[in-house]
Parts: C-alpha cells; structure tokens; sequence
C-alpha cells in the first residue's frame, strides 16, 4: 500500500472509531438527562471525550495536517516492524498525540473497568496510587487510569510517571500535568465526576493529581543501563503498570527489562498489557512464573474490543 492509500486507510479507520465513541458518549448524556444507570464502559467514551477537548484546548501548538500524518504514517510503519528509531517518534510526538489521545484514555479506562471485573484491585485504592506507564508517549494512558481512578477508587493522591526511550514527549506529559492540575480543569473533572455519580460501582473521592512526569527508559537496554536506572530504582512503588501498545513494538521480550520488571514489581500490584497481537500476551505469560500472580485475558467483546492482559502480583 502506497503512503497515500495508508493516509486515507487510516482517515477512514479513525472517523468509525471517533463516531463509535461519540454513540457511547451520548448514551452517557442521555442517561443522565434520563435518570438512568450509566454504564461503565460507555462512561469511558464520555470521560475520554470531554477530557481530551479540555486538554486540547490548553494546547500551546496545533500541528498542521500534511506533513503530519506522513510523519505519522512513518512511526507507524516502523513501530509495526519495532524498529521505530527516537528520531523518528520525535518527528511524530505532535500528530501522535492529536490522533491516540482520546483513544488511549477510553481504552485504558475501559481495559481498568473490565479488570475489575475478573480480578478485583479496589484494594490498592487507599491512599496515594502510585501508577507507572511504560513506554507511555504523551501520557494518554496514564490520564485513563487517573479518570478510572477518580470515578471508582477510594484512592487520595494520584502520582503518574510515564517511561519512555524518547525525551520529546517529556514536554507533552508536563504540560498534560499542568493543565489537570491548574483550576481551570475543575469544571471538566466535575462533569465527569457528575457523569460516575450515575454508574453503580461510583465511589466518591476527592482524588488529588498530585504530578504526572516523565522519565527515560529503554525497554531494549538491560536493568543495568543508566538509562533504566530510575524505573529499576522505583519499579517496586508502583501499584499500577501499564504496558500500552508498546511490547510487541519494541519486541521487548527478547530483551531482559521486561522480565526483570515483572520480577521486581511490588506484591499486591497491577500490570496492564494492551496489544494488537494475542502472540504478546502469551509472551508475557510464557515469562512469568506461573504462581506468583494472577491473570487474565482482557478484551476481544461487544463492550471491550481491544486485546489484553492483567495481571495481580501473588507473591
Ligand atoms: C504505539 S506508541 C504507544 C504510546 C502509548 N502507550 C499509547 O498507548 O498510545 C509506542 C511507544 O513506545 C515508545 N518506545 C519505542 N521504543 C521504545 C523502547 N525501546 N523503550 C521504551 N519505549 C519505547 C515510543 O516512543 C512510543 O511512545
């Protein structure tokens, strides 16, 4: 396929997923209007959609359409094959975020909402979550968890790092940071508050974003590079780790970060896989030790149409 029959593929292919959102969406608001339950995984839609605009609006640069998408397209094609290089993500930070934000927080979000409902977390809500998200790009992910966050634990400070072999989306992620953090976002966290009051698993907080950041890591480079040194220092404080579209994009089980991650991640915690590729999560799964957690298979549903894995740590 030529650049250009890519462009209007992937033209095509958004404009089905944003109207799809868009229904769930609305179904939220009629519900409301209705005094009805609102469902959980449409709420996602709803939360992702009034959140995203939000942040747009405080956006500082808008990237223009042309060169963008090629530039797109190009991460896309190596990240296909993982050989996506950081001078090609630099070149695409702006379009990629404009394209996968929305996205990525209904996903997350939705990918927590059917978790607990086959392995229950609730209990990691106390007190202050501490959520990692590697290989994390502008931060997308880690906005999903904090919304599911507020809507459904009983969590009182949010802390996000977002991890990542690419420096350039550090300026995105703080400025995602700053924007939910400053007054201006009270208004867009009530109505999605107002939203959670009118699904059943709603659970009243008063959630303090206290930072989202970012950091480096290279899920090619081994526990002992300097570049991983933070996410080796840290790795057993997080209670939530999300691997989003980034395994089999960087073909991370061939190297040994990934294992020593999951080795090393804190008893109690959650990691979160989304992919593509069935053939990542069994990867995953082949790694493990059997015993020391609990898992399940995330998504391929009506309601959850993402592939996925989630896995509790036993021991
Ligand atoms: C498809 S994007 C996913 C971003 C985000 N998690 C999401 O779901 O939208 C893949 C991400 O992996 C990052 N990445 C690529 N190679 C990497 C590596 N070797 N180590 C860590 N991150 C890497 C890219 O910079 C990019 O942010």
């Amino acid at each position: 396929m030529g650049v250009n029959q890519r462009l209007q593929a992937r033209r095509h292919k958004n404009c089905l997923i944003d109207q799809e959102r868009s229904n769930r969406s609305e179904r939220v608001r009629l519900c409301i209007e209705e005094r009805k339950e609102v469902l959980d995984h449409e709420l996602s839609a709803f939360a992702a959609q009034v959140t995203w605009k939000f942040l747009k609006s405080t956006w500082e640069v808008e990237p223009g359409q042309k060169d963008d998408d090629k530039d797109l397209i190009d991460f896309f094609r190596h990240i296909m094959t993982a050989t996506v290089s950081q001078e090609v993500v630099s070149k695409a930070v702006l379009p990629y975020t404009m394209d996968k934000f929305e996205t990525r927080i209904d996903l997350m979000f939705n990918a927590l909402v059917q978790t607990e409902q086959l392995l229950s977390f609730s209990d990691l809500g106390n007190g202050t979550l501490h959520v990692a998200s590697v290989g994390g790009g502008p931060g997308n992910d880690l906005v999903g968890v904090y919304l599911y966050v507020k809507c459904f634990m009983a969590s009182s400070e949010f802390h996000g790092v977002c991890f990542d072999f690419c420096d350039s989306w550090g300026d995105i992620v703080s400025q995602v940071s700053s924007s939910l953090i400053s007054p201006s976002a009270f208004d867009v966290l009530e109505k999605v508050d107002n939203a959670a009051r009118w699904s059943a698993r709603y659970s009243p907080s008063n959630l303090l974003l206290s930072k989202l950041e970012f950091s480096v890591c290279d899920l090619k480079l081994g526990p002992h590079s300097s570049v991983n040194s933070n996410i080796v220092r840290d790795i057993d404080l997080f209670d939530i780790i999300c691997f989003s579209y980034v395994l089999f994009e960087t073909a991370a089980h061939e190297y040994t970060l990934l294992s020593y991650l999951l080795d090393q991640c804190k008893v109690g915690s959650l990691t979160i896989i989304l992919d593509l590729h069935t053939i990542t999560m069994n990867r995953v799964i082949d790694m493990i030790e059997a015993n020391r957690f609990q898992q399940t298979l995330l998504g391929s549903t009506k309601e959850f149409r993402f592939k996925g894995l989630a896995l509790r740590k036993l021991r």
